[in-house]
């Protein structure tokens, strides 16, 4: 298996609650390496433009207000299938669909306050990841 890279955001909800460390436990534990890492504070813009692929979605709006309640965690994780593997660490977008003992089940809220997020293919991981991290944080492979 390709040994990939993934982008990862702790978002306001889980920071807001204390669950930084908890939701990089997991991370960790489920096998990929936390190359990068740093706390951030997205503006509405900054949050629109990350999430410019759901601009059409009717929760367009809230979910960026949301974004950019508070900071964040981002992160670039490393590790083999990365992207899929940490979408399994995540669990379903709905906390209330997640399995026991993923990081959406454990620190999630409802569908929008779901704690954290991952890249859902190498093309998205690669735009995230370049959003947030420069040559002088993450080296290319
Ligand atoms: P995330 O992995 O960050 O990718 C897009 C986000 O949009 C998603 O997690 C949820 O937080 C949010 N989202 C997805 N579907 C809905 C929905 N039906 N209602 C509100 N928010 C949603």
């Amino acid at each position: 298996m390709a040994i990939e890279r993934t982008f990862s955001i702790v978002k306001p909800d889980a920071v807001a609650n204390n669950a930084i460390g908890g939701v990089l436990n997991l991370i960790e534990k489920g096998g990929l390496k936390i190359i990068a890492s740093k706390m951030i504070h997205m503006s509405k813009k900054e949050a629109e433009g990350f999430y410019a692929v759901h601009k059409a979605r009717p929760f367009f709006g809230d979910l960026t207000d949301f974004m950019s309640e508070g900071p964040c965690v981002v992160s670039v994780l490393e590790g083999e299938n990365a992207i899929a593997r940490y979408r399994e660490v995540l669990g379903a977008t709905n906390p209330e669909e997640a399995d026991a003992g993923t990081v959406r089940k454990d620190f999630g809220t409802n569908i929008e306050r779901n704690a954290a997020h991952g890249s859902d293919a190498p093309d998205t991981a690669a735009f995230e990841i370049g959003y947030f991290f420069n040559a002088l944080e993450i080296k290319e492979r």
